[in-house]
């Protein structure tokens, strides 16, 4: 059956012998049909255009009807373009519409003054968690220590079992951990990269793992359900407590100012022994005592203590050749107390106002 084009301006005259468009002049058809839209130099114009091509007894109808007549062959591509058609043609109309109004509306032509100035965005700066970080760790690679890191998910092994932390310890209770449905957990602490280190190197170890800890906390202005550690190792032959305290006043000093002292206070961990939580001496009133230390002159900082037999048995290595301290810090803990933040919900909240004090 021959397909009789009634539009019959001048342009849209079919050639001779051509009764039906094949697919590909409909592409071409629909760059014209585009080029003259871009063309178009007024919203008449855009709307003369968009009768012509798209209204219901423009070029688009013809196209369509077209599409039976096509060979089964073509039909595929026919009406893949035959839409694509339509589809770019009305896209066009639209764009060029909405810009006219705009103008109509602004009085202004739609033009860019490319001798503005630039937009100043300022520069970022590191999170305050990156940045103690990475004080942090470069305080101790001073002293001898290599960055290690584990996996955020752990098995229970190496997070509680080889940490001399059995079932049935309050710890592993999932009210506290997050367990996965095959039994892994994400992980509580830091202190598991101490079991992976020592499974795959022998000694002597010295590293220091920065990290991302979950547990199962609801968030307060002290408590996150995620947050970051830093953990240290250090084994060799005859390590010992002073080792720890002579190491641990060095990295304060560092970290906190010339002045700053330590101490230790015995405490419990299951995988050390003995075992203590150190304070640093308030860095605001120098341990006179003042709000911040709540008058004490001393502030928590970390848990520590000397490697726990049972932990080196669990790993293979031999507690009567090897003694190792090791330790453990909250980052989001150090930053609160170093900066003054009292809830620990704005390290997180991405507030600009908040991160543009570290800058
Ligand atoms: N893993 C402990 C915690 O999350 C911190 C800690 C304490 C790590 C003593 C240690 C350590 O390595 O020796 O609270």
């Amino acid at each position: 059956m021959e397909l009789f084009f009634h539009f019959m301006e001048p342009g849209f005259q079919r050639e001779e012998g051509l009764a039906v468009m094949n697919a590909s002049e409909i592409l071409t058809w629909k760059e014209r049909a585009l080029d003259e839209l871009r063309a178009a130099d007024s919203l008449q114009a855009v709307e003369a255009a968009r009768i012509k091509y798209l209204g219901s007894k423009g070029m688009i109808r013809d196209i369509m009807a077209g599409l039976k007549e096509a060979p089964p062959e073509e039909r595929p591509a026919y009406g893949k373009n035959a839409n694509a058609f339509r589809v770019e043609v009305l896209a066009l109309v639209n764009e060029r519409k909405e810009s006219f109004q705009a103008q109509a509306s602004t009085g202004k032509a739609e033009t860019f003054d490319y001798t503005l100035p630039g937009r100043w965005r300022g520069i970022g700066s590191l999170h305050p968690i990156t940045a103690i970080t990475e004080k942090i760790v470069a305080i101790f690679r001073t002293m001898g220590f290599t960055v290690a890191s584990g996996p955020d998910i752990e098995t229970t092994f190496n997070n509680f079992d080889a940490l001399n932390t059995p079932a049935g310890h309050p710890s592993r209770d999932p009210q506290d951990t997050f367990y996965l449905d095959n039994g892994d957990v994400l992980r509580t602490h830091t202190s598991p990269v101490q079991v992976r280190y020592m499974q795959a190197h022998r000694p002597p170890v010295r590293i220091i793992a920065p990290g991302r800890c979950y547990r199962r906390d609801t968030p307060d202005a002290t408590h996150s359900a995620n947050f970051h550690q830093v953990e240290g190792l250090y084994v060799d032959r005859n390590v010992s407590l002073a080792d720890l305290k002579g190491d641990l006043s060095y990295f304060a000093a560092k970290l906190m100012g010339p002045d700053i002292k330590i101490r230790f206070r015995p405490h419990f961990f299951p995988f050390t022994e003995p075992s203590v939580e150190v304070d640093f001496s308030c860095h605001v009133c120098g341990g006179k005592g003042c709000r911040v230390c709540k008058q004490s002159g001393w502030i928590e900082i970390l848990g520590a203590g000397m490697v726990d037999p049972e932990v080196f048995k669990a790993v293979g290595y031999d507690p009567n050749e090897v003694t190792g301290y090791a330790f453990g810090m909250g980052i989001e803990r150090i930053a609160m107390v170093l900066y003054g933040i009292q809830d620990i919900r704005h390290i997180y909240e991405n507030d600009e106002r908040f991160l543009a004090q570290f800058a």
